[in-house]
């Protein structure tokens, strides 16, 4: 077995042990302490840390845009990426308080395919279902990571629903690129009864409880997954706190889960589902609203000092999002997003 060495993490003051063999990332998974992350392969640098303490930390294949060279110099790190050969000590550049000491232990787990049908012209509706174990805990708004069958890759996919307690169903919105190494299975080979392998829940996507103030989600692509399991758990849990939902598409045909969400204008007293077309034709009959959903956003909110953002979607349009919704007045600690950054090769 792999030596292992105490990773400490500051300002947080917690401890965990990492094994040789172990990213600090994976390991602190593990142990149920939820450190900041997006793509897991070194490419984002959601995970950028800084080392305190120790020098002996070997680092897998990574994007020299996640970590430029002269900031590796400097003593940043990746957590996603980052053996340690020692003890060391890390201060996290990026924590939530409210979560990190909250994680689930991530398990392993073989899942059937219940459906796989289309929900838009190119995005899928996937529904599975546990095999081994038959139930997983996660929270509304987590992920999974699931293996591409016949590779040695994984690829992200939130949670459209709520908890797979009942019946061991977990659902998915999965965006179908051309040539997506996963997509394009999805699209073309994957059948009903046929098996996957999944790791999870990850992710820190989730509704911060205890708070009363306004939400406000954006959300764009297949970014409505877990942006839909958000509002289906506040659904279900009789949360009124007022809410908006702007949702970006390009055109009609690219919306989905209308009657669900307008549905959910009715049974949640806060709710309200803003969808915008950017891209519009006349044969789409729309009179709606029309613009990129940072304008529609902008248009519509005046100040948000009092409120908690979630944001989710596709990367440009996250990172139009973000400072869009800080200049609006969302604390920068309450703008909460899950980026479904893309993990191809490392350059
Ligand atoms: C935390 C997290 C959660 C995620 N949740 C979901 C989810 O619920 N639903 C979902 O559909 N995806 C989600 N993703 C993205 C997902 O993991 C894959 O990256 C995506 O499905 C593409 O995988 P692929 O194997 O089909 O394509 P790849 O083989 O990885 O990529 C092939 C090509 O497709 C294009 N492409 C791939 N992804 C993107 C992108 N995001 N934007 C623009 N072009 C792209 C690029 O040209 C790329 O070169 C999530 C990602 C993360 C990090
Ligand atoms: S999570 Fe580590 S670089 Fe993306």
């Amino acid at each position: 077995m792999a030596d292992k060495h105490v990773v400490r993490f500051e300002p947080v003051g917690i401890e965990i042990e990492v094994g040789e063999d172990q990213n600090i990332l994976r390991a602190a998974a593990e142990q149920g302490i939820m450190l900041m992350h997006g793509c897991k392969e070194g490419q984002c640098s959601a995970c950028k840390s800084f080392i305190l303490d120790g020098e002996d930390i070997e680092l897998d294949k990574y994007s020299t845009f996640a970590l430029p060279d002269y900031e590796r110099e400097e003593g940043f790190t990746l957590l996603c990426r980052a053996h340690p050969y020692e003890d060391v000590t890390i201060e996290l550049l990026n924590f939530d308080e409210d979560m990190i000491r909250s994680g689930l232990p991530i398990q392993e787990a073989v899942a059937e395919v219940v459906s796989n049908d289309p929900v838009t012209h190119d995005m899928r509706h996937l529904v599975l279902r546990l095999i081994e174990p038959k139930e997983i805990k996660f929270f509304p708004g987590q992920y999974v990571d699931i293996a591409v069958p016949g590779t040695e890759s994984t690829r992200s996919f939130s949670m459209a629903n709520t908890s797979c307690r009942e019946d061991g169903r977990l659902e998915f919105i999965i965006k179908v690129y051309p040539d997506g190494l996963f997509s394009d299975f999805l699209d073309s080979r994957l059948a009903v009864g046929d098996q996957l392998n999944l790791t999870g829940p990850f992710g820190v996507f989730t509704l911060r409880e205890g708070h009363e103030t306004d939400l406000v989600f954006v959300g764009g692509g297949a970014g409505m997954a877990p942006i839909l399991a958000l509002l289906r758990s506040m659904s279900e849990r009789g949360i009124n706190r007022k809410a908006t939902y702007y949702y970006g598409a390009r055109r009609r045909k690219d919306l989905c889960f209308d009657e669900e969400l307008r549905a959910l204008e009715g049974t949640l007293a806060g709710f309200r589902y803003v969808p915008a077309l950017s891209e519009p034709e006349d044969s789409d009959d729309w009179d709606g609203e029309v613009g990129l959903i940072t304008d529609v956003v902008k248009k519509h909110e005046a100040n948000l000092k009092d409120a908690h953002a979630y944001i989710c979607g596709p990367p440009p349009m996250v990172e139009a999002a973000m400072p869009l919704l800080s200049q609006l007045g969302v604390p920068e600690k309450r703008v909460y997003f899950d980026k479904f950054t893309t993990t191809g090769d490392p350059e």
